[in-house]
């Protein structure tokens, strides 16, 4: 293989369900999860990518599975990240090296990136994760269903490192021109997780973020007691997500259609109104003279409690007209997007 000369730009966003990672025209996402091997029947899978056939040998040789492969077949899976935080770095450094392995065209690459983590990680986790992942990287990742192995090596020059929704803050005032940090919260809804971000004077404001575990998970938890309550029927919350992604109004329990738009309403709004209340919460901690101008909802759960969180920012005071809530047009891919973005700017320096 050819040695590339150039180095490229990095967005991550280190969620606590997905990993989403793009570079020019690659993005990818994956479960945040690792697991032990657990051998199967090779060449038998219908899927063949890297992506979702991804085996990554440790610090100690050993292999380790990454994102779909350890969600899928692993026995013992460990989450990268749980409770609003990012829980082991090493884990985590392992994910990410998998992950940038996927982007490269030949076996040595140089990279800046820039990568969002969960809004509670402490400084010095942050700290550890940039140690970690700045300098030279040996991989060797192989693919579980073809056996194809890949030994590369990374240089990884610059990091910069902030929490997530940072990045759709970036992505939404380069997308609009707009050239002057203006004062936002941003409100990320996440499937585990919803984190919040307010940006005063263009500095982020630590006594007014947070984060709360009211997000889709809560949505589908919900749906499913309403439906055991009506239907006496028990259907996993994890079920309900691609009927909730494709905006079904009727779904099929125990063989018979059950109409879950009231449920779906309930639930909504009130999961809704909490995230609603903590914002508002959050906002009192800003000083008297910040105005806040924009409110941008992104993360998957843009998709079902935008059209209400407009409504409800509006009807709480917080902006003065609906249309200063926006919404970025791949609300799930914004923050990595942004974070590429900013590791351009880096690479021009
Ligand atoms: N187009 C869509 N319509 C409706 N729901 C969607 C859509 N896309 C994603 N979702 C839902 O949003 C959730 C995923 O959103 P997202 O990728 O922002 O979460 P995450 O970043 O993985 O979670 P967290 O922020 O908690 O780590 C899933 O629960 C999914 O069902
Ligand atoms: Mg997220």
């Amino acid at each position: 293989m050819p040695i590339a000369p150039m180095t490229n730009a990095v967005g991550i966003d280190l969620g606590t369900s997905t990993i989403k990672l793009t570079s020019g025209d690659k993005s990818y996402r994956i479960p945040s999860v690792i697991g032990t091997p657990n051998p199967g029947w090779q060449g038998m899978s219908s899927d063949k990518s890297w992506l979702n056939n991804l085996i990554i040998e440790d610090a100690k040789g050993q292999e380790v599975y990454i994102g779909e492969l350890a969600r899928l077949q692993s026995e013992i899976r460990k989450p990268l990240a749980s409770e609003g935080k990012m829980k082991s770095i090493q884990n985590s450094l392992l994910a990410l090296k998998a992950i940038l392995s996927l982007i490269m065209k030949s076996s040595y690459e140089q990279f800046v990136v820039a990568t969002g983590v969960p809004i509670a990680t402490g400084v010095n986790e942050s700290k550890e994760l940039s140690r970690g992942l700045k300098g030279t990287h040996e991989i060797k990742v192989r693919n579980d269903a073809t056996g194809e192995a890949k030994q590369m090596k990374i240089l990884i020059e610059q990091v910069f490192i902030a929490p997530e929704p940072y990045g759709t803050y970036w992505h939404t005032l380069k997308t609009s021109g707009v050239q002057t940090a203006v004062d936002s919260i941003i409100v990320d809804v996440g499937h585990g997780t919803t984190d919040i971000l307010c940006m005063y004077k263009g500095n982020m404001m630590r006594a007014a973020s947070g984060s709360l575990e009211e997000a889709v998970d809560s949505l589908t938890s919900a749906l499913s007691r309403a439906i055991q309550e009506k239907a006496g029927k028990i259907i996993r919350p994890f079920d309900l997500m691609t009927a909730i992604e494709q905006g079904k109004k009727n779904i099929l329990v125990g063989g018979k259609a059950l109409d879950i738009t009231s449920a779906m309403d309930q639930a909504v709004t009130s999961i809704a109104d909490v995230i609603v209340d903590e914002s508002n919460r959050l906002l009192n901690n800003l000083p008297p003279d910040a105005w806040i101008e924009k409110v941008i909802v992104c993360g998957g759960g843009a998709y079902i409690f935008g059209d209400y969180l407009k409504q409800a920012f509006f009807e709480a005071n917080i902006v003065k007209n609906t249309n200063e809530v926006l919404q970025p047009t791949d609300a799930v891919m914004s923050n990595a997007l942004g974070f590429e973005q900013i590791a351009l700017t880096k690479l021009k320096k």
